[in-house]
């Protein structure tokens, strides 16, 4: 297998936390489409980075490294200056620049201190990779 292979490692996290990235997934116009799964595999792939008040997750144009899910806290969503909407936790962003390659479409911002689960763009790779490459050595 190639070494990049390698690089999606579990990360510890209890029933309530697994849930949580599952449900928010799933919620996701555009994640629900992946393969159960790559879904599950991203949610023990997740690890959890805390943004203090003020702090900004995402700005908006530039690259993507990292697929996000709010465990607690509030975020806002801004375009242009322009505040487009809140997220509350169980709600996955980022997954636009990951999924499409593009740059990063708006701003996402911490309003209060906020705990975040993150993949990281390599693992989402490694991931869709690793159960493609695991269907066809079964044949
Ligand atoms: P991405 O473009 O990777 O980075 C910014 C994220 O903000 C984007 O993915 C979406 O997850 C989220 N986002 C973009 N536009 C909106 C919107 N209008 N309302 C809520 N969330 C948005």
């Amino acid at each position: 297998r190639p070494s990049s292979v390698s690089s999606a490692r579990a990360v510890h996290k209890n029933s309530h936390a697994k849930r949580l990235i599952n449900e928010a997934i799933v919620s996701n116009d555009f994640l629900k489409k992946l393969e159960p799964q790559h879904m599950r595999e991203m949610v023990d792939c997740m690890y959890e980075k805390v943004f203090s008040e003020g702090q900004l997750v995402i700005q908006e144009g530039e690259a993507g490294n990292y697929l996000y899910v709010l465990a607690e806290g509030l975020l806002e969503v801004i375009q242009n200056g322009k505040l487009l909407g809140e997220m509350r936790p169980g709600t996955a962003f980022g997954e636009l620049a990951i999924l499409y390659n593009c740059k990063r479409t708006a701003t996402v911002k911490a309003v209060l201190q906020s705990h975040i689960w993150a993949l990281e763009r390599q693992t989402f790779q490694t991931i869709m990779m690793r159960t493609t490459q695991a269907r066809h050595e079964e044949y």
